[in-house]
């Protein structure tokens, strides 16, 4: 048990059990990707040692790009125009796999679809530690799913509550008081 802030939170996935998946996750990448030209994008802040650890378990050809989603209030109908910051690998014609921590609402990841149209990848495919089917309202599934997880906030492994807990190696799920 953990205590963040002012929430109590109990160990969900332990180490090794994230690690094993995420081994599991390499090597099925490994193979599907043979041969084809591999970019990852992983979307800072949450997926970043997810994906050290994804790419440590790549035993192909491969680059990594770090991305952000950045948001900020304009003046169309909307009111919010999302930019991808920090995309500066070259992903025309190359087979693209996002990196993300989690996948929720699933909004986050069509925006991102979205945003890459213009860049003329291959193939563009998610790879997501976790998956939330019970609060996905998304257009599309992600491809590669480590976990599919009830629908409770998580934090550690890269994830955090209030920007606290990314450091943590096992993934906790909040204790409902
Ligand atoms: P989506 O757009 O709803 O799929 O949300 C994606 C983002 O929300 C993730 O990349 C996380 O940053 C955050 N998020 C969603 N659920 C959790 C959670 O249980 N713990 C921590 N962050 C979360
Ligand atoms: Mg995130």
């Amino acid at each position: 048990m953990i205590r963040l802030n002012d929430r109590t939170f109990d160990v969900f996935l332990s180490e090794e059990e994230v690690l094993q998946q995420v081994r599991n996750l390499g090597a099925q990448l490994s193979a599907e990707y043979e041969g084809k030209e591999l970019v990852f994008l992983a979307i800072l802040n949450g997926s970043f040692m997810f994906a050290s650890d994804l790419l440590k378990n790549i035993s192909i050809p491969c680059e990594i790009s770090f991305v952000k989603m950045s948001s900020y209030s304009g003046t169309n109908s909307r009111g919010e125009v999302n930019e991808l910051l920090g995309l500066n690998a070259d992903i025309r014609k190359k087979h693209v796999v996002i990196i993300e921590d989690i996948v929720d609402t699933g909004l986050t990841i069509d925006k991102i679809h979205s945003l890459l149209e213009v860049h003329g990848a291959a193939s563009v495919k998610v790879c997501s530690l976790l998956f939330k089917p019970d609060a996905f309202l998304g257009k599309r599934n992600p491809e590669y799913i480590g976990f599919s997880i009830p629908n409770a906030f998580v934090v550690g492994y890269g994830l955090d509550y209030n920007e606290k807990g990314r450091n943590l190696s096992a993934i906790y799920q909040l204790k409902e008081s």
